[in-house]
């Protein structure tokens, strides 16, 4: 596990973005996985300019991302779809035919998951897979349970997730109760990791999940298990991890 201090958010952001960088620039075939949230904004900003000055070129890369909201469409402007385009795709030379989210309006949660459990092994597995952290160790949306949840599922949003989400939303109540997401399987499988944490209200959790016990309580400790993680944070997030 390789821990990186950035200085600022906008340290952190340009780290990662050179991170993702490499690896489009490396395998210009990759399979990225990307994650929706805060967090990442100013790495796809940096990615999207790298794009545009000529730098990056992503015409053969295929994405896939980590979770949707459960019954919000592509043109809900709260869908992680929505997001992703607005704020990455949208933005780079990418064939939108290759970027893949989880359908949120797929009623049967079942056939959805296994749905995109095969389009991520028929992509031929994630090269690198991009994570934010929630306030209490969620990756994904994989929420703290009593085990690991291995593939793709639909899972219930505990309160502090909805809460912490709610100002994407008017109001708490339309946040949606339920999410499709990655499994903590499937994104041990991606070949690298690259988490990305910044802010001092995630200190505590930085701290429990990269140095602490590994248990599905906090799913993202699970991380330390990884044979090829790299952590990114700026000075706020890491305070509370020695050096
Ligand atoms: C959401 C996403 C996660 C993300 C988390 C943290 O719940 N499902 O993938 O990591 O929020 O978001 P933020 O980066 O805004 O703190």
């Amino acid at each position: 596990m390789r821990i990186i201090r950035a200085k600022d958010y906008e340290d952190m952001s340009r780290k990662a973005a050179a991170v993702l960088a490499a690896q489009v620039t490396v395998k210009p075939d990759c399979v990225l996985g990307l994650a929706t949230g805060s967090t990442p904004i100013g790495t796809y900003d940096c990615l999207a300019q790298w794009c545009k000055e000529g730098v990056l070129d992503f015409s053969r890369v295929s994405t896939v991302n980590l979770d949707e909201y459960r019954g919000l469409d592509h043109e809900n402007d709260q869908s992680y779809y929505y997001f992703m385009n607005k704020n990455l795709f949208s933005r780079i030379n990418i064939d939108p035919a290759h970027t893949h989210v989880p359908n949120g309006m797929e009623p049967d949660p079942e056939k959805e998951s296994k749905r995109y459990e095969e389009l991520i092994r028929s992509l031929g597995g994630i090269d690198i897979q991009l994570l934010g952290i929630g306030h209490d160790g969620h990756i994904g949306f994989n929420e703290p349970n009593s085990f690991f949840d291995k593939y793709t599922h639909c899972v219930d949003l505990t309160e502090m997730t909805i809460e912490a989400n709610k100002r994407f939303f008017a109001s708490a109540d339309e946040v949606p109760r339920q999410a499709y997401t990655m499994g903590i399987g499937t994104i041990m499988h991606a070949r690298k990791l690259l988490m990305i944490v910044s802010g001092e209200d995630k200190a505590d959790i930085a701290a429990a999940a990269f140095c602490g016990e590994v248990k599905p309580e906090v799913p993202a400790s699970i991380i330390q298990f990884h044979p090829d993680v790299t952590i990114i944070g700026d000075e706020a997030a890491l305070s509370k991890i020695p050096e």
